[in-house]
């Protein structure tokens, strides 16, 4: 465990989870240009979806076990690139984080969602119909509830919910899938979905949003680049190329000079097959009202911080990919400036995700995950040593 620093230089009050996270948000729309005023009311509301927890000392251990980040800070950012030059920002949020069970987990969430809701005006019909299969009174799994605000300039976000298919046990996942695409009017969603490993979350937009979706998101296990390039559903969506090349880039596959796979993290079949066996893969695929059974929206997720040895690196090839679709990079590193300040190199995890995110009638968007890091900091990997049998053969 890193111990939290008083971060004096920049005048900000490390104390409590709440007061960290604040002053993260509150810089990160500074990046994102959002105004002064936006800022202090995301960092505020940001602060309120928390809850009691936001006042807990940081030199206490994390609230709770949560998977929502690697160091189970129950708080995680990114950052949407457009290609015009705008980028959005987002925080993830688990409101129930300290609640002493799943079930209670979920209802400090809901009851978090809905007071939202009723304060902006946003219908929750969606989600109340899904109540009883993603929130039965013995929940099962990873996660009860997530929260996500889309921090547009104005203060009022866009929200997204995040549930967990394995609510009524894993084995139930397809078929709670399957269920809840059913009740919101997608019968025929699930079917078009490529094969899996798992489901680990269904998300839906609640707000103010031009044409809500309901996403499903799928671990790939063990996935080789050639199936990762079939992966999409969507019409009009990305062809296997691009898909590959940003995969290819997001995950450091082919970089090494010697065409090794340092990390332990990629695998090379006999086949010639290149394979990612480290951290899972995931996709997600967007439904809308608009659409008849096939997606309107897919999401490559590739989980950099499995295949770099450290920040520096991921940040490298975020950059590469963000140039390669034409936009600015530039407000990355100021991102991950507003969050810590401790060099890249020392560290990996703090960009914890690169997305391609294609959806129907806009332009592809690239998504950078930034961790929180309040409690702790993985250190970075040590490659392993390049042999002379490696180097010249
Ligand atoms: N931490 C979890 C994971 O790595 C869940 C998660 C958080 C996640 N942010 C994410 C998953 C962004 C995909 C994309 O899987």
């Amino acid at each position: 465990m890193t111990a939290p620093t008083l971060d004096e230089s920049r005048g900000t009050d490390t104390s409590t989870l709440g007061s960290l996270t604040s002053a993260q948000l509150a810089r990160l729309c500074g990046v994102a240009g959002l105004s002064a005023v936006d800022a202090k009311t995301y960092a505020a509301l940001l602060a309120e979806a928390l809850g009691p927890v936001a006042e807990r000392p940081l030199h206490l251990p994390p609230p709770s076990r949560t998977c929502l980040s690697d160091d189970h800070t129950p708080v995680e950012y990114s950052l949407s690139f457009l290609p015009d030059g705008a980028c959005a920002l987002r925080v993830l949020v688990e409101p129930g984080c300290a609640a002493p069970d799943l079930a209670r987990n979920g209802r400090v969430g809901l009851d978090v969602i809905r007071d939202m809701a009723y304060r902006w005006g946003f219908s929750t019909d969606r989600l109340d119909e899904l109540e009883d299969l993603f929130l039965p009174p013995a929940p099962q799994g990873a996660l009860a509830l997530w929260c996500a605000l889309e921090l547009r300039p104005g203060g009022i976000p866009m929200l997204k919910v995040y549930l967990n298919p394995a609510a009524n046990g894993a084995e139930h996942c397809a078929e709670t899938v399957r269920e809840a695409l059913d009740r919101l009017g997608h019968g025929q969603a699930f079917a078009s979905l490529p094969p899996a490993d798992g489901y680990p979350f269904l998300a839906l937009d609640l707000g103010d949003w031009e044409s809500p979706r309901v996403k499903v998101y799928l671990r790939h296990d063990r996935l080789s680049v050639a199936e990762a390039a079939g992966l999409s559903r969507m019409d009009a969506g990305p062809g296997p190329a691009e898909i590959e090349r940003f995969l290819r880039t997001a995950s450091g596959l082919g970089e090494s000079v010697f065409g090794d796979d340092l990390l332990g993290a990629v695998e090379t079949g006999p086949d010639g097959e290149e394979r990612l066996t480290g951290r899972p893969v995931l996709t997600c695929h967007a439904f809308t009202k608009t659409s008849v059974g096939r997606p309107t929206g897919f999401t490559l997720h590739v989980p950099v911080r499995g295949y770099a040895a450290h920040d520096g690196e991921s940040l490298s090839r975020a950059t590469d990919v963000l140039r390669a679709y034409g936009m600015d990079p530039a407000p990355l590193p100021r991102a991950l400036a507003a969050v810590t300040s401790r060099p890249l190199e020392d560290g990996v995890g703090l960009v914890a995700y690169l997305a391609l995110a294609h959806q129907r009638g806009r332009p592809p968007r690239v998504t950078t995950y930034i961790s929180s890091e309040a409690y702790d900091v993985r250190p970075p990997a040590t490659p392993r040593p390049v042999t002379a049998a490696t180097a010249t053969g």
